[in-house]
């Protein structure tokens, strides 16, 4: 698949088959992730891959959204402050960090959609919960939970802003 297509016609997909994704294919969607820039190239980012079906069930209750226990497989991207911090101090901890998790989590989603699979970027959880359900070090944050399974749905395009609407010339 074209990159481009890849882009057009990714979508957040919410409900998936109980059939596995293969381990071949989480190890190339994680890789294609690390895959993405970094600020100083410290990939600032790490990957809690959660397959135990009482793990993904809190994961899904910390973030009232219950389709997310169904996906065979949830990748956690986190930021991992410290190692940004490190070089870049308040500015790594508190922007870079999760730049390059959100960075990582679309090459992610373009990834699993070019392979046939579908997902979904939910951003919205109770992050002190899924920090305690992972065990994160104080240092590392949730940024991203990706559900990822087979689907059979094909949700239609939700519509884009105008570039006009969005897009300024020399300054606002
Ligand atoms: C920062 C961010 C947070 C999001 N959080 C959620 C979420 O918690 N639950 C959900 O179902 N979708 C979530 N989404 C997906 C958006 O709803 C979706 O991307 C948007 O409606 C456009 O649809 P599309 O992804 O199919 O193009 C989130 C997307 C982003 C980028």
């Amino acid at each position: 698949m074209e990159l481009s297509e890849a882009i057009e016609k990714r979508r957040s997909v919410r409900s998936y088959k109980e059939k596995e994704i293969e381990d071949e294919k989480i190890r190339e969607i994680i890789e294609k992730g690390q895959c993405a820039p970094s600020a100083g190239n410290l990939q600032a980012r790490d990957f809690i891959v959660v397959e135990g079906k009482e793990k993904k069930r809190r994961i899904a209750k910390a973030a009232s959204q219950k389709f997310i226990e169904k996906a065979p497989t949830v990748i956690v991207v986190c930021a991992n402050k410290r190692r940004s911090a490190k070089k870049y101090g308040d500015r790594g901890r508190n922007l870079y960090a999760i730049q390059d998790a959100s960075v990582a989590t679309q090459n992610m989603l373009l990834t699993i959609h070019a392979m046939g699979v579908s997902s979904c970027w939910i951003g919205a959880f109770d992050e002190r919960k899924v920090k305690e359900i992972l065990n994160l070090p104080k240092n590392v944050r949730p940024i991203t939970i990706l559900p990822v399974g087979y689907s059979d749905q094909n949700p239609k395009p939700p519509s884009r802003k105008n570039l006009e609407e969005v897009v300024h010339k020399e300054e606002w």
